[in-house]
This record gives structure tokens, sequence and C-alpha cells, in this order.
């Protein structure tokens, strides 16, 4: 694998998997990386003849009050856990590279930015996207694979991708959890032993209420049961939504639905999303 921070140079190594007529697949991550960022790698080399993966801690998308100082940064053990999964070039560009002196562009994507993780963290959104597109102009892939934990991201990449006629496939790839149900996430980091225990009342709790609300059961209700449940556990939290799977609007019963919460247990801001299928 071809470890890369300079654009020259990966524009150079992009040439040649191109004059050999190879397709490229982009994983863009922030690193700390883990086994939900390797199902990416090994889903697109599934896709793809090449693939990049970006590690850049993108400092636009964190607000002033966020973690983007304390964010793990673990760039050795990333590169060898890279090269293992079989990923062709690692490009980590320094902060300089992505945002040289003068940069003076932001992409925003309104609407699916605005709400659930939009209302929580001013920005974020227009972070993600300016930086996306970046890479997205930078590696210009033929297909880019983001995780489904981070759905509503997803959406805001695939609108921006429609609208700016970016011409990449976005591939979601289904959220990797740990034996406990606990979506893999670079922040679970953060947890001490006591409140990763405590996690797990996360992903119970929407699984419980996804289940409910597939049974037919009230929708208030079902929300109401996940917020009891992640309080008794000691979450606080920002966010229990229950949306249209495609348009993250508000939900119809016969269409696939998207449960989503964001809710912090010490110091730690955890998101999770499960899917909601129409009730029979
Ligand atoms: O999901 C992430 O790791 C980041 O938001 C992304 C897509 C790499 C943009 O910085």
């Amino acid at each position: 694998m071809q470890t890369i921070r300079q654009l020259d140079a990966l524009r150079d190594a992009l040439a040649s998997f191109r004059a050999a007529g190879e397709s490229i697949a982009l994983v863009p991550t922030m690193g700390a990386l883990h086994a939900g960022h390797i199902a990416l790698v090994e889903t697109a080399r599934l896709r793809a003849q090449r693939v990049v993966v970006s590690i850049f801690v993108n400092p636009i998308q964190f607000g002033p009050n966020e973690d983007l100082a304390r964010y793990p940064r673990r760039e050795m053990q990333d590169a060898r856990m890279l090269t293992d999964a079989g990923a062709d070039v690692l490009w980590m560009p320094p902060v300089e590279e992505m945002y040289p002196g003068g940069f003076a562009t932001a992409v925003s994507v309104s609407g699916v930015s605005d709400i659930l993780e939009g209302a929580h963290r001013a920005g974020h959104f227009d972070g993600v996207a300016t930086v996306v597109a970046k890479l997205l102009g930078q590696v210009r892939p033929d297909i880019a694979l983001f995780g489904e934990k981070d759905f509503q991201q997803l959406a805001v990449i695939r609108r921006l991708v429609r609208d700016l006629d970016l011409g990449v496939e976005v591939l979601g790839v289904p959220t990797q959890r740990d034996d406990d149900g606990l979506a893999l996430s670079s922040r679970n980091l953060y947890l001490d032993p006591d409140e990763r225990q405590r996690a797990v009342a996360l992903p119970r709790a929407l699984g419980i209420a996804a289940r409910s609300l597939e049974k037919g059961g009230s929708a208030d209700e079902a929300l109401a049961q996940a917020r009891d449940m992640l309080i008794q556990a000691g979450f606080e939290i920002d966010y229990v939504a229950l949306v249209d799977a495609e348009t993250l609007g508000e939900p119809a019963a016969d269409r696939p639905m998207r449960l989503l919460a964001a809710a912090r247990i010490g110091n730690t801001r955890l998101i999770d999303n499960v899917a909601v299928e129409p009730a029979a």
C-alpha cells in the first residue's frame, strides 16, 4: 500500500491506475479504524480494482465545543490494518494540503442537513459535504463507500452527488456491531468500562422500538419507551426519531422507515439507527 500525503503524488498514482484501465473505489474515513471501516474496504475491493482509503480528521465538521482535539489518531495502526485489508492507497493529506491558505468555498446541502444531527451540530454537514466534495474531486472514484451508521450523512452525500452531477456511485454499507449490539465507532474508544456496558442500551432501545413498530405498535409509544430505556441507562438524549428511510422526512406506515437516535453517555456522544420495515 502506498501512503500519500501530497495531491500531486496522489494524482500520479491515480493516473497509473486509470492508464491501466482499472476502476477505483474511495473509502473516506477519519481514521481510528475498526472492523466497520475494514468492512467498507472489503466491500470496496469487491466493487473496484483499486481501493483508495482517505484518513483526514476534518476540522471544519467539528463544532467549537466538540472533540476535534481529542479525536483519536492512530496513523501506524491504521496503516497496518489497511495494508492487511488490501487497500492500494492511503491518502492522508495534512490540513494545509486540504485547506490551503485562501480556501474560501463551502458546500451546503439544505433540507436533509438541517434536521436531527444538523439541528444539534450547527455546520456539521456543511463541513462533511465540503470535504467529501473535495475528496471526490481529488480521487474521482467510480464508487465511494460510507457506513450506514452515519445514516443521515449518507443521505446528505447522496443528495450532494445527485445535485452536483458528480457521477460517482455512492454505496451505503451496513453498520458493523460488537457482539452485544453496540455499533462500532471510533468514539467508542472514549467510553470507560462502566459507560461501555451501559451504552448497549442504545441499540437495545432502538431494536425494541423497531420490533414494536413493525408489529403495528404506536410510534409515540415506541419512541417514548426507547427514550425511557436510554434515560434509565444514564443517557442524555439529543433525539430519538422515526423518519422515512429515503427522504428522512415524515414517516409513512407503508414505506421503509428508519429509527435514529443520538445521545450522550458521560462525555461521549453516540449515534445509531435501525431499519423499520412497514408493518405487515
Ligand atoms: O464518516 C466520516 O468518517 C466522516 O464524516 C467523513 C465522511 C470521512 C468526512 O470527513
